[in-house]
């Protein structure tokens, strides 16, 4: 099967006043058509940075640089100019943030945000627009659509306002929806029907999702692939049923450990991961999870692991890929 994004040896690195930031170091992947991937990684492992480096999204003040390849629709998206890069993001490309209030126009009614993409993007008529606007939000689960439609972004409540900007973000068919977080800052009720209203719309769209959380049992029954990124590297990559039963990469396996299990017939102890991420201005030689590492041997201290095959479409950036269990 053809892929719809192929991102080769993606590194981002920021000159701030006190050094160099190694935020994102050489990822590579691919999504299909119609896949759901969860990236997983604790805060400050990379992810949002990853996600604004293939989106062209860096924040400006950053002096941030970007090299590798980002191919979508045949395309290197890091060598498109910012115009050609406008038209894909909204289009084809679409993403919701964390916090939808920032993406959300607060002196414009949604209606006008809404219509505005899709006369801009698809060429519809201001009535045709209009029409599919109410199914949109229809389809997120807005009630009275009718009415909630002259609304402006403050008047809805968190949990509304990011089905808002999944509507805005959905609304020009996109191939592929990038998601950071949008349910981060919700309450469990609210997370779990976004959950389903985005795997509902998936199914109905065929279109492949890239969702990042911090969250691995959120991804749970939702993902067909999970990455999981560490250091600004991806160290562990496979379908979700492997990953969850089959981790091999130390990090990953801490992850699972630190999830409460539903199976359980006691009361169990959660273990946290002991220590904290590199500073990613320090980057450590060898394998950056090394120094909080229980399986860790010599090597890890000198060489860097690359990612390795350890079964089908499963790979592990470890010296010793541990068995779980
Ligand atoms: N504007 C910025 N300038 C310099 N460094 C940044 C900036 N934004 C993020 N970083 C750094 O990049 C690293 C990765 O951050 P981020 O991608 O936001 O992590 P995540 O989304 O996984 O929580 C962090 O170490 C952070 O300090
Ligand atoms: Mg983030």
């Amino acid at each position: 099967m053809t892929d719809l994004l192929n991102v080769r040896h993606l590194t981002t690195r920021f000159q701030t006043p006190d050094g160099l930031v190694h935020a994102v170091n050489g990822i590579s992947f691919q999504i299909y058509p119609g896949e759901t991937i969860g990236i997983v990684g604790e805060s400050g492992s990379g992810k949002t940075m990853a996600m604004m480096s293939i989106l062209r999204l860096l924040p400006g003040t950053a002096k941030a640089i970007s090299t590798g390849e980002v191919w979508f629709e045949s395309r290197d998206l890091l060598k498109l100019s910012e115009a050609q890069m406008r038209q894909i993001r909204g289009s084809s490309l679409a993403v919701v943030f964390q916090n939808s209030l920032s993406a959300l126009n607060p002196v414009l009614r949604i209606e006008k945000q809404l219509t505005e993409a899709m006369t801009r993007h698809l060429g519809l008529t201001a009535t045709a627009a209009q029409k599919r606007a109410l199914e949109l939000l229809d389809a997120v689960g807005i009630p009275d659509a009718k009415n909630r439609i002259r609304h402006y972004p403050h008047q809805f409540s968190g949990g509304m306002r990011q089905r808002v900007a999944i509507a805005m973000g959905i609304a020009c068919n996109p191939k592929l929806l990038i998601a950071d977080e949008p349910t981060t800052a919700l309450d469990v009720t609210i997370q779990a029907q976004i959950v389903d209203l985005i795997k509902h719309l998936k199914a109905e769209m065929g279109m492949a999702a890239l969702w990042i959380t911090h969250d691995l049992a959120l991804l749970a029954g939702f993902a067909d692939r999970i990455f999981v990124m560490y250091a600004g590297q991806i160290v562990e990559q496979a379908p979700l049923r492997q990953l969850y039963y089959e981790p091999r990469h130390p990090y990953t396996i801490g992850l699972l450990q630190s999830l409460p299990r539903l199976d359980a017939d006691q009361p169990q102890r959660l273990q946290a991961i002991e220590g904290f991420p590199p500073d990613l201005m320090h980057y450590p030689q060898g394998c950056p999870f090394a120094a909080r590492c229980p399986y860790v041997i010599d090597r890890c201290h000198h060489e860097d692991p690359i990612l390795e095959s350890v079964g089908d479409d499963h790979t592990v950036a470890c010296w010793v890929k541990p068995s779980y269990n």
